[in-house]
């Protein structure tokens, strides 16, 4: 697969479905508090939102769709509630990639994988593995992930292979060394739960993408909920810092030399 260069350097349609959406799920243990119920109980419904979202997003063409599922900073909760998580994991990725692979997902994991028990890290191989020949959603899952960590093993593992760039490199030097270097930048970034924030995701990567926020607890988002936050997308002007001048007109020639 080829490495992506910029997205910021085109300015894509925005009237089309994003080709990558990335979501932070969020609201799992409010959805639970709210119904009188263990935080876990949230996850666990989470997980119904995760099948409905996929299931969503291959209807409608969406070629990207990332996950936050575990942050860095998440090994901070409660040590019963850390233990479910990756229990939980564990049943997903042995009762699930079945399911996905029949649909023509692609899995992927991103991630220090390094601090999860071997099972868990035996599960994404086989995974990934199983569904690398499929060219339908690409599905990204993002575990132990932070931005931060991204840009430093980046910056590390392109340092050991071109040590003469220490002296200066560009952009386009550090890109294929993000874990997601085989995905262009999301269009579409969601957050749900309420909160207005990154929380460590993808910071490189959501230099340019539209953001969108809703009030929605994760384990009620839906097909309904993902349209939602398409159309939204769909109004949306992208300028990367030009003018919408300058964007409108470069559509007329782009609409005049297509014929
Ligand atoms: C998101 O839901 C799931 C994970 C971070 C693993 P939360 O568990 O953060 O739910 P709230 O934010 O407490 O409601
Ligand atoms: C972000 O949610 C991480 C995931 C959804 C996996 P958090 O619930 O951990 O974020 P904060 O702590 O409220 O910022
Ligand atoms: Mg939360």
């Amino acid at each position: 697969m080829v490495a992506h260069t910029s997205s910021t350097l085109g300015v894509p349609e925005t009237n089309g479905v994003p080709q990558h959406i990335a979501i932070i799920m969020d609201g799992n243990g409010r959805w639970a508090k709210q119904r009188f119920l263990p935080r876990v109980a949230g996850h666990k419904r989470g997980l119904e939102a995760v099948r409905a979202t996929v299931k969503a997003c291959v209807q409608r063409g969406v070629e990207y769709l990332t996950l936050f599922a575990f942050s860095s900073e998440n090994w901070r909760r409660p040590q019963d509630e850390v233990k479910f998580l990756m229990q939980l994991f564990i049943s997903a990725l042995e009762q699930e990639i079945e399911k996905l692979h029949s649909n023509g997902v692609r899995f992927r994991a991103v991630g220090d994988l390094s601090r999860f028990e071997p099972r868990i890290v035996r599960l994404v191989e086989e995974a990934e593995a199983r569904t690398a020949g499929n060219d339908g959603l690409l599905l990204t899952v993002a575990a132990n992930y932070g931005g931060r960590w991204d840009m430093l093993q980046a910056v590390a593992r392109m340092l050991k292979e071109r040590p003469e760039l220490a002296a200066g490199f560009a952009e386009t030097d550090l890109n294929p060394y993000f874990c997601m270097s085989y995905a262009p930048e999301p269009d579409l970034f969601v957050r749900t739960g309420g909160e207005q924030r990154i929380s460590n995701f993808l910071l490189w990567q959501l230099a340019y993408s539209e953001l969108y926020f809703t009030d929605t607890l994760w384990p009620d988002f839906d097909a309904a909920a993902l349209d939602r936050a398409i159309a939204s997308y769909q109004e949306r002007e992208r300028r990367f810092g030009r003018t919408s001048e300058q964007v409108q007109s470069g559509r007329r020639v782009a609409r005049v030399s297509a014929g």
